[in-house]
């Protein structure tokens, strides 16, 4: 008898099977609109200047090495990410209540964060928004988390493809006291709807008042708008008001690190006490899942943040990466208008971030993909990278036909 024989075959990732099946058609018309990872106008990968720069000083200098970093990661990153999460003139960061180690990217981060508070938070409960990123919930499972832990907030209205603001706040009046709640700071994914400013200063009101313990999910700074300090405001506000609170902050997507795994998870605590106590425990915990975490990216993004010349091209990036997803906002939405495709396609330029939550039904994303190799999320999720000028067109005129061959 095998050991291996009672287990059972586990579904492939919802996400990365997406890629999987792109990279297996053969079709010239295919269109990757899956993984949310940014792509040119020519529909590359972009590796940014300002990275390949600091890389290219990185390889020629000898007195770096491939030593262990810290089990708390690499101290310089560690600090300028924080800072960028928590804004430079943080309370948190003057009062020393504020503490932080380096993950394996935001998902790291909210693996250690679902750890933590597993072994230190009576609570055992953790809201999600509905619907999130299909990896949370696996994240928290595997963390202990399973079956009736896992709740969900009202987040998304089908019907008006916006936030369902009423019920989201409803359901966290409604939550336990000391629920852990999972929140996305900017450009929500899957949907590409946020809170606007007005929003989150009432969601932090009932976060105070009912003493709930809320996660921000930050994979996207910089990508939302734009602008790092406008798209931080959801985390820095809840710091400004006391509220103690978990960042996972991940560099995949505004460095374009997406392979490097860089990433910090930050703690705002009662006290100096208690964020070096947190600390400690954070480092026990990446001793036992990783040991410690790698150097590159995160020697990419701390030479890069530190020093203020290559931040402003870092940021000019950005502002690439932003202003070429809202260009083709606008170009699928003016295409599918004057294809006179059936349905309200205003959601496509109001949804912000990587990601449209196009409505499509899962039949007609079938169909999209067998009759015209478009490869989406099942939920109707594309990731606007993938379009480009060459593109748009076909990728429109694919979604008109599907939509007139299956309706809604
Ligand atoms: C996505 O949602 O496509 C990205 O965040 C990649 C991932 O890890 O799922």
């Amino acid at each position: 008898m095998s050991l291996f024989a009672a287990v059972p075959l586990a579904p492939p990732d919802a996400i990365f099977n997406v890629t999987t099946r792109y990279n297996a058609d053969t079709n010239p018309n295919k269109v990757n609109l899956g993984v949310g990872a940014y792509r040119t106008e020519e529909g590359k990968p972009w590796v940014l200047p300002v990275v390949r720069r600091v890389e290219a000083a990185m390889a020629a200098d000898l007195t770096l090495n491939h030593e262990y970093l810290p089990i708390a990661g690499l101290d310089q990153f560690v600090e300028c990410a924080s800072r960028l999460v928590l804004g430079r003139d943080s309370p948190a960061l003057v009062s020393g209540t504020a503490t932080a180690v380096q993950t394996l990217s935001g998902t790291g981060a909210v693996r250690m964060i679902a750890e933590f508070l597993h072994a230190f938070h009576p609570v055992k409960v953790v809201y999600f928004s509905s619907p999130t990123w299909g990896n949370h919930n696996h994240i928290f499972k595997t963390a202990g988390y399973g079956g009736d832990c896992q709740r969900w907030y009202r987040y998304y209205c089908k019907e008006t493809r916006a936030l369902d603001f009423a019920g989201m706040t409803e359901d966290l009046e409604n939550a336990p006291e000391g629920a852990i709640i999972v929140l996305h700071s900017c450009a929500h994914n899957p949907t590409g709807v946020d809170p606007n400013q007005e929003q989150w200063k009432k969601i932090a009101d009932i976060l105070q008042r009912r003493r709930l313990v809320p996660i921000f999910d930050s994979a996207y700074q910089g990508f939302a708008t734009g602008d790092l300090d406008a798209d931080a405001f959801p985390v820095r506000h809840c710091v400004s008001r006391g509220i103690q609170l978990f960042g996972a902050q991940s560099f995949s997507k505004n460095f374009g690190l997406y392979n490097e795994r860089a990433g910090i998870l930050v703690a705002v605590t009662g006290s100096p006490d208690e964020a070096a106590a947190v600390k400690s425990q954070l480092k026990r915990i990446t001793r036992a899942l990783v040991s410690n975490p790698p150097n590159h990216g995160a020697r990419i993004v701390a030479t890069v943040l530190n020093n203020p010349a290559l931040y402003q091209e870092w940021v000019d990036c950005l502002k690439i990466m932003s202003g070429r997803i809202k260009e083709m906002r606008l170009a699928l939405h003016a295409k599918l208008k004057a294809n006179g495709t059936p349905g309200s396609w205003n959601h496509v330029v109001d949804q912000i971030g990587m990601f449209t939550f196009t409505g499509l039904e899962p039949k007609q994303v079938e169909y999209l993909t067998d009759e015209y190799h478009l490869y989406l999320l099942g939920n109707g999720r594309i990731n606007m990278c993938g379009l480009t000028p060459a593109n748009v067109d076909y990728v429109a005129k694919a979604i008109h036909e599907t939509v007139l061959a299956v309706p809604f």
